[in-house]
């Protein structure tokens, strides 16, 4: 029966073969998520689009009895929207990871920001939501032209 080693918790679990990480985590008491997560954490699907929270990163220490990381989760890891992070071969999604051996994990580990490309996603979003003001801004002027206020 493999074994999951939360190093930071200092408890283990016995689980069967195949067992999701996350869930076993949650039931025996183990917290995954950060206190502003705990209130905001969602994860959306909406047909064949998925946005998964991503707030359930661990960092696998030891252990080779668990599934791979496929690059959609590696991206939910990095992060989608402003901040980007270094995602370090080691790092999971909880809820990602199927556990078949011993294993020992870290939770809620620090993650290190990517400073260059988080500067260049705020530059990108800051040239794109200029744009949009810009244009809300000329159809202002235009609705009150077609009302005769200005
Ligand atoms: S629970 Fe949200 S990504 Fe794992």
């Amino acid at each position: 029966m493999p074994a999951i080693h939360f190093e930071r918790e200092r408890k283990s679990l016995d689980v069967l073969p195949g067992t999701n990480l996350r869930t076993a985590a949650l039931k025996s008491g183990i917290e995954l998520y950060s206190t502003l997560h705990r209130v905001f954490h969602a994860n959306l699907e909406m047909g064949p689009v998925k946005f998964p929270c991503g707030a359930d990163v661990i960092e696998i220490v030891e252990g080779k009895g668990i599934n791979a990381r496929t690059p959609e989760e590696e991206a939910v890891i990095a992060g989608r929207w402003f901040l980007k992070r270094k995602v370090a071969p080691n790092m999971r999604l909880a809820c990602q990871v199927a556990v078949n051996g011993d294993v020992t994990v870290r939770t809620m580990p620090v993650r290190e920001l990517d400073k260059e490309e988080t500067k260049q996603r705020v530059g990108f979003l800051g040239v794109v939501g200029g744009f949009f003001l810009l244009m809300a801004l000329m159809l202002g002027l235009i609705g009150l032209d077609l009302v005769k206020l200005i």
